[in-house]
Formats: structure tokens, C-alpha cells, sequence
């Protein structure tokens, strides 16, 4: 089965104090472990930003949970490609904390200082996303 790269961007629909972008994280390493799924996710408060990587019918599967998973809205497909190999094979799920080095990096890749991945090419996101991880290892 051949390895695909998912990059989409959505928006928080729960307060981002709520607790609930805990419990995505923790759940989402357990079960991408199980299938062989890795990543990372960025997520601001505001908006989501992830990567998925894995066996393409695994990400199918996966993004077709995510798409209908009623805590964020306006699920956005920003790139689905068949890649050679992974990028975050370190991070079943890496959850990106956003600090002064990352608002830097917002910056690079975004025509302002904000942080909005829905105004991201398909290329931007994964630059950024790369970018970010290595800063975060
Ligand atoms: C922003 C966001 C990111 C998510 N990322 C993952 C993920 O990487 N892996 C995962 O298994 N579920 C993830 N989920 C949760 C899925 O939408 C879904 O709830 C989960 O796969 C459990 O589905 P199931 O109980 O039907 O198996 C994410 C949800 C949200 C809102």
C-alpha cells in the first residue's frame, strides 16, 4: 500500500480552555501508533493545522473520522499526495506549542504576523509544518 501525505487546516469549534485539545492529542497518539499513522498538529487556539502520513487507506479512514468530528468546523483539504517516505516518522503525533520562535516562523511563511493556515498553498503548509517540527524535536 503506498504512503500518503494529508495536510488539512480547520477552525476550533470548542474554547480552547476546555480541555478537549488534551484529550485529541492523547487519543490521537494512541491510535495513530496502532495504525502506523504519524504527523504533527498545530493548533493555536483558533485554528487547526495537521499532517497526517500513513498507509493511504489507513489516512482515508482517518480523515473521513476527522472530516465528521463535530469538535472543530470547516474541515479544508489542503494537500493529499502519494510520498516515498515520511517526514514526522519520529511523532506518532507531535502537538506544536506556539512560542516566539514559532510566531517567527508565522511570519516567514504568512503574508502577516497571524497565524491563519487557510490562507497557506499546500506547499507553505508543509514548509511550515517541516520547519516548525525541527524546531520542536
Ligand atoms: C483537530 C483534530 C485532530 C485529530 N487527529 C486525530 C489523529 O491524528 N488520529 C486519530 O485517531 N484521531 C484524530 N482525531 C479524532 C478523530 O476525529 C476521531 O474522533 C477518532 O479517530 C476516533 O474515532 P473512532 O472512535 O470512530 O475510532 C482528531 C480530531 C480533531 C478534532
Amino acid at each position: 500500500m503506498f504512503l500518503v501525505r494529508l495536510i488539512y487546516v480547520s477552525e476550533f469549534k470548542t474554547d480552547k480552555s476546555s480541555g478537549e485539545l488534551k484529550n485529541i492529542i492523547e487519543n490521537s497518539k494512541l491510535k495513530n501508533k496502532e495504525l502506523s499513522i504519524t504527523g504533527i498538529l498545530c493548533a493555536d487556539g483558533d485554528y487547526y493545522l495537521q499532517c497526517l502520513e500513513g498507509a493511504r487507506d489507513v489516512i482515508n479512514s482517518l480523515y473521513g473520522k476527522i472530516i465528521s468530528d463535530d469538535r472543530h468546523k470547516n474541515v479544508t483539504l489542503l494537500e493529499y499526495t502519494e510520498v516515498t517516505e515520511r517526514t514526522f516518522s519520529n511523532w506518532y503525533m507531535n502537538m506544536i506549542v506556539f512560542n516566539a520562535t514559532t510566531d517567527k516562523l508565522i511570519f516567514k511563511y504568512s503574508v502577516d504576523e497571524n497565524f491563519n493556515p487557510y490562507k497557506f498553498s499546500a506547499k507553505t503548509a508543509f514548509n511550515f509544518l517541516k520547519e516548525v517540527s525541527l524546531q520542536n524535536r
